[in-house]
This record gives structure tokens, sequence and C-alpha cells, in this order.
């Protein structure tokens, strides 16, 4: 397998990452997680802006991420990925440096890029999951795509310990989001999704499900979800890269709408898959 790290492209092998790099030692960085459909790079420059994004509130300099799109190309060729589905994986971490917590002066970040053959979960997609509420314990920039990680592998962890797929966050009796996902509830016909704040990740596939409501005729609405909205919802839904639009059919012990993914959701699920298999383009899809 190739991979991209500062600047080369070498086999994974080759990849040799200094135990004082700042991703390792202090988790000081950030990263992106996209999709290739196909050879279809989805919403690769989305992806990007909001890498980019990142970088800028951490102050982590001297990145061109407007290379990334690019070899992201690349990787899915020269891996024989262009007639299969895959995960791109961007991280950029603030470089190799004697561990302090100040900022090092002079020091190169460290970019690794990654294409890997990925499948999506076609049962859970048309059965639905189960979930679990869990306490957010993040801190509070979860609008960042931070690579600590840890309340959301602890919360997610806890939920396959308990025979479910996802733990979704509630903070003040509001819920947020996914530990990997973005979330969603239907409404008397109307998508409800949790406005965007430093408490979640601007999702792009929840940005991509909002715009799908307007094509399709789907209302929505941009507003706080209480736990107690879920026990009355007609349906509900996770939204994520790798999870795509995922029916949610079961909140710690309610079932919503008798366990079974409902319309809105049907519609979204169609729509999303037309988005992805759109092959009138290759390469680079437009944000
Ligand atoms: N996670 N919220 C959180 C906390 C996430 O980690 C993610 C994605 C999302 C969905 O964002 P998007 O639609 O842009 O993928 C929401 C990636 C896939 C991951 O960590 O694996």
């Amino acid at each position: 397998m190739v991979v991209y790290f500062n600047n080369q492209f070498l086999p994974r092998e080759d990849v040799h990452i200094s135990p004082e790099d700042r991703g390792f030692l202090l988790a000081d960085g950030a990263y992106e997680m996209l999709r290739s459909y196909q050879g279809y790079l989805f919403k690769a420059e989305a992806h990007q802006q909001r890498l980019e994004r990142s970088l800028r509130e951490l102050r982590l300099q001297g990145v061109d991420t407007s290379a990334f799109p690019g070899i992201a190309e690349r990787l899915v060729a020269e891996n024989h990925l262009k007639d299969r589905d895959a995960t791109v994986y961007i991280q950029v971490t603030r470089g190799a440096a004697p561990r302090r917590h100040a900022f090092p002066a002079d020091t190169a970040p460290t970019i690794y890029i990654a294409a890997t053959p990925f499948e999506a979960d076609l049962r859970q997609q048309e059965q639905g999951i189960r979930c679990i509420l869990q306490e957010d314990l993040r801190w509070g920039r979860c609008d960042i795509k931070s690579i600590a990680l840890l309340a959301n592998v602890l919360a997610h962890q806890h939920a396959r310990d308990r025979q479910a797929e996802e733990a979704l966050f509630v903070r003040h009796g509001a819920v947020l989001e996914g530990t990997h996902s973005n979330f969603a509830l239907v409404e008397d016909e109307t998508l409800v999704t949790p406005p965007l704040s430093n408490r979640i990740l601007a999702g792009i596939t929840r940005r991509t499900v909002l715009d799908l409501c307007g094509e399709l005729g789907i209302p929505s609405r941009e507003a706080p979800v209480t736990p107690d909205q879920i026990l009355r919802a007609r349906e509900a839904l996770i939204m994520g890269t790798t999870v795509e639009i995922t029916p949610v059919v079961r909140v710690d012990d309610h079932t919503i709408a008798g366990g079974r993914p409902g319309p809105v959701t049907r519609r979204l699920q169609h729509g999303f898959r037309r988005l992805t298999q759109d092959r009138t383009r290759s390469g680079v899809s437009p944000a």
C-alpha cells in the first residue's frame, strides 16, 4: 500500500514517525476522513476547507491543504481503488519536537494521507441501529476535527459493550451528535438536527442531508433536540462519512416507530446514494 508522508509517496512500511511527534505525545493535530466512491472523491473541497479551518483554529501553520485532493486522487489510483469504494484519511500534526506544551519553533508539521478499501455497512443502513445516550465529557471545541478522540472512543466502546452501535452525546439536556456522526430526528414530517455550535462538528454529510431536504421538499430545521423529543420522534438517523445515512431504531430502552426505518430516512438515503453514484463526474467532486 502506497501512502503519502511528508512530501513523499512511499510504501506504508517505510513510514517512520518520531516518538517525539506531537500527535503521539499530545494529540496536537487535526484530521479528515473522506470517501472515494469508485474513484469519485465525494465533497473533497468541503473536507479540504474544513481541515484548513481546523488547522487555523489550532494555530497550526505551514500546511498547503490545496494539494490534498490531488494527493488523495493519486493514492486512490496507485492503490488500485478506482473501481471500488475507499476512505481517504488525512492527518496533520504539529510535528516532532522535544515534549513541551508551548509550540515548537521552526518545526515542520507531520502530514500523513492514506487511501484504504472501505465498504459501508449496508445491513445497518437497511435495518437501522441501536444508540445509547451518554453524558458529553468532551472539550468545548468539538467544531475542530481534532485527533484527540478519547472521550469519543470511550463513549463508543460503552455503546458497543451494551450491544448498541453508536453513542449520542447529551449535554445540559440537549442531544448533540454521535461519537463519529451527526444526529437528526423526524418530527411531524420535518427533519430536525441540532444547530452548529462549538459543541458539534459541522458534518459534511449533515450539510448534504440538509441540502437534500431542500431539493426533495422535505421541511428541515436546525434546532436543539432533547432526549424527550426522541421518545416522540417518528424517525431518527445518524449521518457521517462512514455511516452515510443510517436509521436509528432504538435509543436506550426506547424503540422508535416500531423499530423500522421510516419514509423520510429512506428518501434521504436514496437521494444520498444518487449523489455518491453520480457517474457524470469523475475525480474530485465539487464542494
Ligand atoms: N467522523 N461528528 C463527529 C464527532 C465526527 O467524528 C464525524 C465524522 C461527524 C460527521 O462528519 P462528516 O459528515 O463530515 O463525516 C460528526 C469521521 C468519519 C471519523 O472520525 O471517522
